[in-house]
């Protein structure tokens, strides 16, 4: 289960992204990234979020707390922008909300050198639920405290778009070229030894039993939501099984930051 707190204030948007989350502020005094149920990319990217936001913090990678955030979409009437009015109005009840992390900056790889153990932990845990999403185009890392924390998680288990195909789909290979810890040199046998161990059915079932009913009732082809949450787990045990054999890390594509000092070798070219 997720905690869950109700939003007191509209903030503002943000904007970077695809998805126009907004930051609220909600009744426990805390400040959240709210992500809408009413957003046009629908509520399998907020079951995404939880799944695997909730999976990636149990290996022990840094993820901002999750919880369900209730929201009266009265709370945005002063909202002069039509687009966050209409998102508002779109998602009354259950959104999914994540800790805002103030003051974090989003991280640039000439600024910011990961180590070759956690950007392999990163690059395995984005192998096993398929993101697409962590490419230096949007890398969707923050930088905070000196740390990594990982965020967005939407676009993965791309197989939960059509259940009938995800048993090949789980066992497709994972190519990190692009991926925005390439360079780092990330070390995909030390974090396949490390992690693959933990992804039990124990362990994958306690992060979809954090998704709550209603993202998952009425789903084509199943007969409840914990079906669902079945299928979650099922899915995301056969892909870690002898995942590291199918991840790729090869040469960047050419229209990558070309200014990037090391993007090649991971080393810090001298005197940058
Ligand atoms: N927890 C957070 N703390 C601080 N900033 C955040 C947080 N989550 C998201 N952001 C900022 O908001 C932007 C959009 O959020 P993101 O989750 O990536 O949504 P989208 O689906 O729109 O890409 C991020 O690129 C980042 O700059
Ligand atoms: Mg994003």
């Amino acid at each position: 289960m997720l905690p869950e707190v109700t939003a007191t204030r509209y903030v503002t948007p943000l904007r970077e992204g695809g998805s126009l989350p907004g930051i609220v502020e909600a009744d426990d005094l805390g400040t959240y990234v709210m992500k809408f149920t009413g957003a046009g990319q629908g509520r399998k990217t907020l079951v995404a979020e939880v799944i695997c936001g909730r999976l990636a913090q149990r290996l022990g990678l840094r993820v901002p707390e999750l919880v369900g955030l209730q929201l009266d979409p009265v709370i945005g009437l002063s909202e002069p922008d039509e687009e966050v009015q209409e998102l508002l109005k779109a998602s009354g009840g259950l959104n999914l909300g994540m800790d805002f992390l103030p003051g974090s900056l989003g991280f640039d790889p000439l600024a910011y050198q990961a180590d070759a153990a956690e950007a392999g932990r990163i690059v395995w845990f984005d192998a096993l639920v398929g993101n697409v999403d962590r490419s230096w185009r949007n890398p969707n890392l923050l930088v905070w405290h000196g740390d990594l924390w990982l965020i967005d998680h939407g676009a993965t288990m791309i197989w939960h778009h059509n259940w009938p195909t995800a048993a090949t789909a789980t066992t497709r290979p994972y190519d990190a070229s692009d991926h925005v810890l390439a360079p780092c040199g990330p070390d995909l046998a030390g974090a396949a030894a490390a992690l693959a161990p933990r992804v039990t059915e124990e362990l994958l079932a306690a992060c979809a039993a954090d998704v709550p009913d209603e993202w998952l009732v009425d789903e084509p082809g199943f007969t409840s939501p914990d079906a669902v949450r079945r299928a979650y787990t099922e899915a995301l045990l056969r892909r870690a099984e002898g995942l590291v054999d199918r991840v790729t890390i090869g040469a960047p594509t050419a229209d990558r930051p070309s200014r990037a000092p090391g993007w090649l070798t991971g080393k810090p070219e001298a005197g940058r």
